[in-house]
């Protein structure tokens, strides 16, 4: 079969090599054959049940669809570009295997309700293994917490150290954006589940179709109501798409954590040779290449987002061909942030804290300095922003010395505050219960 099959009855040339070229899309929409088959293999079913074709044509026709799924599955179908896409490319090769009768599948539908039909099945199974990396990830992360629940580390704001937290608590961080992310792409799942067939081009067809049949056979919640809606929203691969942008970026401020945590004037975390590389020239490197491509690669998961956004903003309703630009960012941004999902789990399992380097940093950083404001405050008394100018003479002092605070002598500490006793020493400890901010 071909395209003069297809749909050249009111041509009378084909179209040319850059027309086919400009126009093809199976080196992209080849991923989308197993959703195809599914579609076509449930709308035939429906179309047996409302004795629109015959039963055993519908027999013919659904084993040959098993056999092209086969095909396709094993690489053994060929692809050519004068059949433009995945769905020709399938009721061309059926109509080899069966004949003539395969030209009664297309029997009241589109390739414009197929696409979108398609496309939203690829989406929510998507949908689902991004479920399972996002858990992946999650879980290493919870492994890292019960082990540094005691690991103190400055907490840090504007890249300054601010305050004692501990790792636990600074991963947990990310546990819970992922949370979020998790949520935000099972709302788009929920979102998309309903089933575009039946919607023909874009205004149905005269066969009595029975949409809710082909709809529950794909495992969508409904028909979607308006057939024009149907063919033209692609509001489900934008959601998803932005759904992705803010996990990716939330990947990248992860990898920018490791970068910067396992530098050698940080000294944080070492990050396991699984995922770190060497240089060709300077022996002593240790690269941690994985950490810097997860941000760079939110840089690729968000230009897709913003592909699409620009492909759908001038469209008139319904179909228009622009729209089979729609798959490639998807496709590109679904592989790029599973595969920042899976380095981002193996690096957090892999990572090795340096508790020691940790501490010394919060030491280092006078990330005590609020506890003793605090303590003005509640022990003696003092206003708060007036305690704070204290405090800031006092690190002013211990920096002058070369001390901690808690090493400061106490003698030093009354000369600017004569009311600070010797239980301020308690309040400057390092507490891991203040640290993990767990009320206690
Ligand atoms: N390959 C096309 C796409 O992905 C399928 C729909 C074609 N529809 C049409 N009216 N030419 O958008």
């Amino acid at each position: 079969m071909s395209q003069q099959q297809m749909w050249g009855g009111r041509f009378a040339a084909l179209p040319g090599e850059i027309m086919q070229e400009i126009n093809e899309s199976i080196r992209i929409d080849q991923r989308l054959y197993r959703e195809d088959i599914a579609g076509s293999l449930a709308h035939v079913a429906m179309l047996a049940k409302q004795g629109i074709i015959q039963p055993d044509e519908a027999e013919q026709i659904s084993a040959g669809l098993r056999q092209v799924e086969q095909e396709l599955a094993e690489g053994r179908l060929e692809f050519r570009s004068e059949l433009e896409d995945i769905h020709m490319h399938v009721e061309a090769r059926l109509g080899e295997l069966i004949g003539p009768v395969a030209g009664k599948l297309h029997t009241g539908r589109s390739r414009n309700d197929q696409v979108a039909t398609d496309f939203r099945l690829w989406v929510r199974r998507h949908c689902d293994l991004l479920q399972e990396e996002i858990a992946g990830l999650q879980n290493a992360l919870e492994q890292q917490k019960t082990e540094n629940t005691a690991t103190i580390m400055p907490g840090f704001t504007h890249l300054q150290v601010a305050m004692p937290v501990t790792l636990a608590r600074h991963l947990d961080v990310y546990c819970r954006m992922l949370e979020r992310d998790a949520g935000r792409i099972a709302d788009c799942r929920k979102r998309l589940n309903e089933c575009p067939l039946g919607a023909g081009a874009l205004a149905g067809s005269s066969y009595p179709l029975d949409r809710d049949c082909s709809a529950r056979e794909l495992g969508f919640d409904r028909p979607m109501p308006n057939t024009m809606d149907a063919v033209s929203d692609r509001d489900f691969a934008l959601e998803y798409l932005s759904a992705l942008s803010i996990l990716a970026t939330h990947l990248s401020r992860l990898g920018e954590e490791l970068v910067l945590w396992s530098s050698y004037q940080f000294r944080f975390v070492k990050i396991a040779d699984e995922f770190t590389t060497g240089s060709s020239m300077m022996p002593q490197k240790r690269n941690p290449d994985a950490a810097e491509l997860l941000r760079g690669k939110a840089g690729h998961v968000i230009a897709q987002m913003i592909q699409l956004l620009i492909v759908l903003k001038g469209l008139p309703l319904t179909y228009s061909k622009d729209m089979q630009d729609d798959k490639k960012p998807v496709f590109e941004a679904t592989d790029t942030v599973l595969l920042c999902l899976r380095a981002a789990a193996g690096m957090i399992r892999g990572m090795k804290a340096n508790k020691e380097a940790m501490f010394e940093a919060v030491q280092q950083g006078y990330a005590n300095a609020t506890y003793l404001a605090d303590w003005l405050v509640l022990q003696a008394d003092i206003p708060f922003r007036q305690a704070h100018h204290i405090v800031g003479q006092l690190v002013a002092r211990a920096e002058e010395l070369g001390l901690k605070l808690e090493d400061l002598p106490l003698a030093e500490m009354q000369v600017v505050e004569n009311r600070i006793d010797r239980s301020v020493y308690e309040a400057l400890r390092y507490d891991v219960q203040k640290a993990s901010g767990i009320p206690g």
